[in-house]
């Protein structure tokens, strides 16, 4: 075990209250592509076509594809060791406040397969940038659950709000949109009130997210960073350990 390794253990250790920041890094050894790394979503798609809301007015069959087929991809994928070792954390570690910008549910699953006797939603993300195994209506924002086979050949087959016949949409937050206020705000709370801010597998450049670990540290508190490359948030961190989250999370929970 490094040094450094060693020192993170002790930092998380002696850690009253820790906030988690995680991006698509922590999902890329469960199979989930992450968006700019190597062979990341937006090497091969343009998020303007695919992830705003005028995309979506322009050519929502589109936009419902390239969904339909995340969805597909996240459905075959399961937690890894990062995603249990950080549910592990959150059930032994009293306060512990997990915020993540994926919207693929690898975390609330990671949850549920590592709670046994205890109350699986302490362990349960904040989802800042929501949730793509839900719908939500465009028209009067009712969510539900989202299909598997949602059918994007015809603009007359996309699904439709069972209440108001709105045409639904994925439940995730597009360029261009505002965040959930609750879910970032209850999310930069948890970062003031953190003395430890662990961040794990993003690029840290998309924001209000990529602010969570500045806070902590405008509060005083110390950052931990882990990702195989350095990002913007590198040279603040108190730590940043290269490698990947399935390998180092479990050494250092
Ligand atoms: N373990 C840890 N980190 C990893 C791993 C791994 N196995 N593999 C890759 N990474 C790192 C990459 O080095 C990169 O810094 O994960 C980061 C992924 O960065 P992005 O692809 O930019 O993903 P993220 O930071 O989550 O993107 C933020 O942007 O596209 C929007 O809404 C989308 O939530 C997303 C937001």
């Amino acid at each position: 075990m490094t040094t450094e390794v060693e020192r993170a253990r002790r930092l998380v250790a002696g850690a009253e209250r820790i906030v988690v920041l995680t991006g698509a890094g922590i999902s890329a050894e469960s199979g989930v592509p992450t968006f700019r790394g190597a062979g990341g979503l937006w090497k091969s798609y343009r998020p303007e076509e695919l992830a705003t809301p005028e995309a979506f007015a322009r050519d929502p069959r589109l936009v419902w594809e390239w969904y339909a087929w995340r969805r597909g991809l996240v459905a075959n994928c399961a937690p890894n060791a990062g995603h249990l070792a950080l549910a592990h954390l959150a059930f032994t570690h009293g306060s512990t406040t997990l915020v993540t910008q994926n919207v693929d549910g690898l975390h609330h699953r990671a949850a549920e397969e590592v709670a046994g006797e205890e109350d699986p939603r302490k362990a349960f993300p904040l989802e800042v940038h929501g949730a793509i195994h839900r719908d939500r209506c465009s028209r009067c924002g009712r969510r539900s659950p989202g299909r598997l086979d949602v059918d994007a050949s015809t603009a007359e087959t996309l699904p439709r709000c069972v209440e108001c016949g709105g045409m639904l949409r994925p439940d995730v937050v597009w360029f261009g949109e505002s965040l959930d206020p609750e879910v970032i705000g209850a999310s930069f709370d948890a970062a003031r009130a953190a003395d430890l801010c662990l961040v794990v597998g993003t690029s840290a450049v998309v924001h209000p997210a990529a602010s969570v670990p500045e806070v902590t540290l405008q509060s005083g508190g110390a950052v931990i960073e882990v990702n195989p490359e350095s990002t913007p948030l590198t040279e603040r961190a108190t730590l940043s350990l290269r490698g990947s989250a399935g390998e180092l999370l479990p050494a250092l929970l």
